[in-house]
């Protein structure tokens, strides 16, 4: 299957000679999140704001109206993503961690307890900040391998007594978004019940969930009617419409209670915008409402998660290992035993020898792929490069600042 669209406007990839990448690689201090994007060729560090849109969201964005309040792209928004979610109250913010920090302001207290499949980053340090504790319970059995483990679960919420929200990744990012199943949410939906909790869904990748549900499953239903069986087991939602959303910036947040909407927008005034806007531009929230819909085009989908496949595919064929099922945004490598700091290594060697980009999360080096931006020709690129390092010498890197949160984005390292 081929993609779905045709190129309208390219961009050059950056040439840098090796030596300058070798000064770049020593002045970031190995960590590849502080490369300065233009030193790099292709970019795989993250596909959260980095896809290409189309002409339409594009034409769109010119037409948008910008006014301070009761915008028409707003309107536009609510309405459409209504439809998708089925959820009454939808409220635009600029990315995903402001919904997380404004959500957790408003349902969490000190001492609070989150449950979750495993929570990302910013959602865990959201968390943290109100002196809160979020668990980890993920399932160990594929092809599921994003699930709650039920069984943890319920013993959890019979053991704590403050467990507050249980939350429900989708996809689960860290392994390269990895699927919850239709059945896996309505059971943590009925637990959640059981003990009178709210379930809340990190959709951001949720066009992808719905993609693998219905691949492993065989369904017969389409990704948009999955995306709806989704939703309607959670309480209250959350995108950061930067991943599957296809646009650069922006998210929003579903509730079902008219009550914590009133709240939720007296929260939105304090800290991001007039809850018109969502902190974002009208044109911003005009190319939501069609990257909404564009998410659920199904060859899209094929194409895009087949070019994820496509990548593992060449290097397991050289013998590169990866974390299987691979998932629907990104290969994760695992790294090699006895080698500390495996993964900056290997992103430093990668970067060295080819100016290709791919970030470290937990302890995998992780490809993750921009939607609608790189050729099949230059993953294959990708692939054979990431290949030829793994086989080769990497440096060894001794850690030179260990930060006190989010170490594989502060970390900093030289060379032994
Ligand atoms: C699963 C998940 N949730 C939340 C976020 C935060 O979203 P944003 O980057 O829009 O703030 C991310 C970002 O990568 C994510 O992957």
């Amino acid at each position: 299957m081929h993609e779905p669209y045709r190129i309208k406007v390219v961009e050059p990839l950056p040439r840098v000679a090796r030596r300058k990448r070798k000064d770049v690689l020593r002045a970031v201090a190995y960590n590849p999140f502080h490369i300065p994007a233009k030193y790099v060729t292709i970019d795989l560090v993250s596909d959260s704001g980095t896809g290409a849109m189309t002409a339409r969201q594009w034409a769109a964005m010119i037409e948008a109206r910008e006014d301070f309040a009761g915008q028409k792209s707003f309107e536009a928004f609510v309405e459409r993503t209504q439809r998708l979610t089925g959820f009454p109250f939808i409220q635009p913010v600029h990315q995903g961690r402001s919904a997380e920090n404004i959500l957790f302001k408003l349902l969490l207290k000190p001492g609070d307890i989150v449950l979750a499949n495993a929570h990302f980053e910013t959602t865990r340090g959201n968390i943290e900040a109100l002196h809160c504790r979020a668990v980890d319970l993920p399932s160990e059995h594929p092809p599921f391998l994003g699930n709650i483990d039920i069984d943890k679960l319920n013993e959890k919420m019979r053991e704590l007594k403050r467990v507050k929200l249980v939350i429900l990744t989708l996809t689960n990012n860290i392994k390269g978004g990895q699927p919850v199943s239709l059945k896996n949410i309505a059971q943590t939906r009925s637990i959640a019940r059981k003990y009178n909790i709210n379930l809340v869904l990190d959709a951001s990748r949720f066009a992808d969930n719905a993609y693998l549900i219905k691949e492993i499953e065989k369904s017969r239903m389409s990704v948009a009617a999955i995306c709806k069986r989704m939703f309607r087991s959670a309480d209250i939602l959350y995108f950061s419409n930067k991943k599957d959303g296809l646009v650069n910036i922006g998210g929003c947040i579903g509730v079902r209670s008219r009550q914590l909407y009133d709240r939720l927008t007296y929260e939105v005034l304090r800290q991001e915008a007039y809850p018109t806007s969502g902190g974002l531009a009208a044109r911003d929230v005009a190319a939501m409402t069609l990257g909404m819909e564009d998410a659920m085009n199904e060859n899209f989908l094929r194409t895009h998660i087949g070019g994820i496949r496509y990548l593992a595919a060449i290097l397991k064929e050289n013998r590169v290992e990866v974390f299987e099922p691979v998932g629907g945004h990104a290969v994760a490598v695992i790294p090699k035993s006895g080698h500390r700091y495996f993964s900056f290594a290997l992103a430093s060697q990668v970067f060295l020898e080819t100016g290709i980009r791919g970030g470290v999360f937990e302890e995998y080096y992780r490809l993750a792929v921009p939607r609608r931006v790189y050729t099949r020709e230059q993953l294959r690129h990708v692939g054979e490069s990431v290949s030829k390092a793994y086989s080769s010498d990497l440096p060894r890197l001794r850690l030179i600042n260990r930060p006190r949160e989010f170490f594989n984005f502060f970390a900093r390292f030289t060379t032994v």
